[in-house]
């Protein structure tokens, strides 16, 4: 369904009770989510991510605030702004993620493809450019 990084709406209903999101798979996420995991507690002045996957698939959301993510193709930065529920970033395999700028009660909500895997890692910069360079 996928293979840009983009925005992708979250439905939404509202009503005197408040506000309900929901996403389901086949629909706003493309794959099945083997792994949730959340970032909070995220300092303004600290980034994380600062890696790419080789074949991990993300849809990020953040809750109760806002966050900059910048993805890198190896050859162009891509940057997106979360601050509502009502949208999620989906992040492709293969893209450098930086993500900064937190808002002291942004919490990001992390769906992944694939349970964890170190091996599916690339921590260095320069290893991410030669992996892009032989795809
Ligand atoms: P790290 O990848 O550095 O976090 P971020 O991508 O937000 O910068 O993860 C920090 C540590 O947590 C690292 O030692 C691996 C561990 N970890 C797991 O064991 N399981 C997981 O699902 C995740 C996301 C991280």
């Amino acid at each position: 369904m996928h293979k840009e990084p983009n925005i992708v709406d979250i439905d939404t209903f509202i009503d005197e009770r408040g506000k309900i999101n929901f996403l389901e798979i086949g629909k706003e996420i493309d794959f099945a989510i083997n792994r949730v995991y959340f970032i909070s507690n995220v300092s303004p002045n600290k980034e994380r991510g600062d890696h790419a996957h080789k074949k991990l698939r993300q849809f990020i959301i953040a809750v109760g605030g806002r966050v900059e993510i910048e993805l890198d193709d190896g050859k162009n930065k891509f940057n997106f702004v979360l601050d509502s529920t009502d949208k999620g970033l989906y992040v492709p395999c293969g893209y450098w993620r930086v993500l900064r700028f937190f808002d002291k009660n942004t919490h990001c909500f992390v769906f992944a493809s694939e349970k964890y895997d170190a091996q599916d890692y690339i921590r260095n910069y320069q290893e991410f450019l030669d992996y892009k360079k032989q795809m």
